[in-house]
């Protein structure tokens, strides 16, 4: 089983983790997966601004990129206090094509950075036989990327252990996957922390699913927060950063207001007994790929 974290490296909201590069990254971000492009898109992520929110999630996929950029040029906050991450799509993995995409990325954002670049899933589907090399190359050039300036950290998203074999020189410094009370993927987390690999974890809450969990509910109720807190503070428990997403003031302040409680043994215990897959989002990205041997990685 998963060990918690005896204390919590940070005290508040604004707290940050270290990356094995020494960069620093806010603990809590905000995930903008649906966040569209469009005027409410960029009022959102000012809302998220508003409510104290400097780690913004976005990918080339999401068409929400310029919303965030927008909305950060239109607080009057200095870029630098921003950690902005965006994502390189499984059909452009190649070295032109991530080039392509992160041109792309940085004319929409309007920024000539951006802090962290994932490699945003490892490969195009289960029978492309070629996805070892193709993350072998995208992975060099993302080490030149950030050799050039136009990226701070390097890392990826939705790998699994015998993922990472494809990839030479530099650590990734980042892996986002699905956690969250009911869906652990135990030898993922396991394999990142083993070699200090920061843990991202999007659909926190079970993508809303989570919000309405009996075991989830009373947890909450014990403590008198919410199931979201309840799932949230459970991330940060076990040393992950969770990325939470709301289209609402009311719960995307709620949604770091985590450091007034803590999960106690029981609770615990409980989240981690759910049967597993509850709240799934139903995407892994090895669903039509043999496993390999975890013994031998
Ligand atoms: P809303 O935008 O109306 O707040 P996840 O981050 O796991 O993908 O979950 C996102 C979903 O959870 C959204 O539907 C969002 O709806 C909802 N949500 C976000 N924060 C909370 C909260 N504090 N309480 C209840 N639901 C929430």
């Amino acid at each position: 089983m998963l060990e918690f974290k005896q204390n919590l490296p940070f005290a508040d909201a604004d707290g940050c983790y270290e990356l094995l590069d020494g960069n620093r990254i806010p603990a809590i971000g905000f995930g903008t997966w649906r966040v569209k492009d469009r005027e409410d898109g960029a009022a959102v992520c000012a809302e998220a601004i508003r409510a104290g929110y400097r780690h913004f999630d976005t990918a080339y996929l999401y068409g929400s990129e310029e919303s965030v950029g927008d909305a950060i040029r239109a607080s009057g906050i200095d870029r630098s206090e921003f950690f902005v991450t965006t994502k390189v799509w499984k059909d452009d993995l190649s070295a032109e094509g991530a080039r392509l995409e992160l041109e792309t990325s940085l004319s929409r954002l309007g920024m000539d950075y951006v802090d962290l670049l994932l490699i945003h899933w490892p490969r195009r589907d289960s029978e492309d036989p070629e996805w070892r090399e193709r993350l072998t190359e995208t992975w060099n050039a993302f080490q030149q990327f950030k050799r050039e300036g136009l990226v701070k950290s390097i890392g990826v998203a939705n790998f699994l252990p015998h993922h990472f074999e494809a990839l030479d020189g530099e650590v990734p410094v980042v892996n986002q996957i699905e956690v969250h009370p009911g869906y652990l993927q135990e030898e993922a987390v396991r394999y990142c922390r083993e070699r200090g690999i920061l843990v991202e974890a999007w659909a926190p809450l079970g993508q809303n699913r989570l919000m309405t969990n009996p075991v989830v509910e009373s947890i909450a109720d014990k403590h008198h927060v919410s199931p979201a807190q309840v799932c949230l503070r459970f991330s940060l428990e076990l040393g992950l950063l969770p990325l939470p997403k709301s289209a609402n003031p009311d719960r995307m302040r709620q949604n770091r207001e985590l450091f007034g409680f803590s999960l106690d043994e029981d609770d615990r215990a409980e989240l981690m007994g759910l049967p597993e897959k509850t709240g799934w989002s139903g995407e892994h990205p090895d669903d039509a790929i043999p496993m390999p041997d975890l013994s031998k990685l």
